[in-house]
């Protein structure tokens, strides 16, 4: 990394994503972990001897490192908010991973991080692949055109073993999806939803999700996400950009390579995905070292994701009561006011509450 060392970094949370940030750490160098933080007794030792680094009881006595010049927020998102304010607090640098947290306690940590001029960058990993800031290049300096339709799908199927990990797909993997419009076209006014009931056999969450968020001039944007399927079709959309522009189109998918070998929550390796960690992570060096442009989708996108999500769980058709079945036409409401969630539900069905206007609302 430019001839200069690698940051020290603290992991707190050492389970599936951190077997990928630690292989980004060895292949990209732009890292090193000087520790971890891990509550499971065994899950800590077993990582401390794969990979040869400190064992710290606790976050504090991590801070009281000097070898840790920075934290990796690991955990389950409900546990980012505490593991952050702790670093901040004690003078360090933050990557938080996806989902950071809620609206309110994104607030919270962009203050904490701001009131000590530390940087704190959201684990938005795939807004770091080349192939998007490709893609992002070419819409945002207009030669596509004006975009009037977008597609982002996600379709891995996932044991429910590892999905219990995680809350419902709706949160946990959109979540990539939010950002990633976000940093293409920004915030949309209105925004449809549905989750599908799961197939699991215990797991309560839902495996499939879809959003659709309409700008002004004519643009939608459709979202998929499924723990539940692969897609194995001559054309598979595993996972796929495509925008559709009236001068010009563009799109890339993950599946250029592809090689057996387990890491992280997936059993088989996807190179574009694993090695979207190493470029977040040299984003998050550059931004310590004073080149905060680097961060792509940074803390004011993980709470409009965060705003989006809450408003697109409010509006999924399914627990707004929609008859599943002879939809009638659907007309759209009108757009002027900045809302974020203003469904057809009036014209269908019981309306869902609307969104206080503090949640609702953007900038
Ligand atoms: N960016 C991506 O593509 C991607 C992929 C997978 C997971 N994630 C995200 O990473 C986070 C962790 O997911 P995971 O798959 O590693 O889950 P996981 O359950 O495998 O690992 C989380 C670990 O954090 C530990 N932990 C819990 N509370 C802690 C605390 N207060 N301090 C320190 N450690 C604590 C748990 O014991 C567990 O081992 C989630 O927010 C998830 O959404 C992101």
């Amino acid at each position: 990394m430019n001839g200069q060392q690698p940051l020290g970094v603290c992991f707190a949370g050492a389970g599936m994503v951190a077997e990928l940030h630690h292989r980004a750490a060895v292949e990209g160098g732009h890292i090193t972990v000087a520790g971890i933080v891990e509550p499971r007794a065994d899950l800590a030792r077993q990582r401390a001897e794969q990979w040869g680094v400190t064992c710290y009881p606790d976050l504090d006595a991590a801070l009281s490192d000097d070898a840790v010049q920075a934290v990796f927020a690991l955990t389950p998102s409900h546990a980012h908010e505490e593991v952050a304010m702790k670093a901040l607090a004690a003078g360090r640098p933050v990557f938080i991973e996806k989902p950071v947290a809620e609206p309110d306690a994104v607030t919270r940590i962009e203050e904490a991080a701001a009131a000590r001029d530390l940087v704190c960058m959201p684990g938005h990993n795939y807004a770091y692949q080349p192939e998007f800031t490709a893609l992002r290049r070419l819409v945002t300096a207009g030669d596509l055109g004006t975009i009037r339709a977008a597609w982002i799908t996600y379709v891995i199927r996932h044991p429910e073993e590892v999905a219990r990990h995680y809350g419902g797909i709706l949160d946990e993997v959109m979540v990539h999806h939010a950002y990633l419009a976000l940093a293409l076209f920004g915030v949309p006014d209105l925004v449809y939803a549905g989750c599908m009931e799961p197939a699991w056999e215990a797991h309560p969450e839902t495996d499939q999700a879809w959003m659709t968020w309409h700008y002004p001039r004519g643009l939608s944007v459709h979202h998929f996400a499924s723990f539940a399927v692969d897609d194995e079709s001559s054309d598979p959309w595993m996972f796929t950009v495509k925008v559709l522009g009236d001068r010009g189109s563009a799109t890339y998918n993950w599946r250029d390579s592809l090689f057996r070998r387990p890491l992280g929550s997936l059993g088989f390796a996807i190179p574009a995905y694993e090695d979207s960690y190493i470029h977040e992570q040299e984003a998050f060096t550059a931004a310590i070292a004073g080149r905060p442009g680097s961060i792509v989708s940074g803390l004011a996108d993980a709470r409009d994701a965060a705003l989006l999500l809450r408003t697109a769980r409010a509006a999924d058709a399914r627990k707004a009561g929609l008859p599943p079945l002879g939809l009638p036409p659907l007309g759209l409401p009108p757009l002027g006011e900045k809302s974020l969630c203003r469904t057809d539900f009036r014209r269908l069905g019981p309306a869902p509450p609307d969104p206080p206007a503090s949640e609702g609302r953007f900038r």
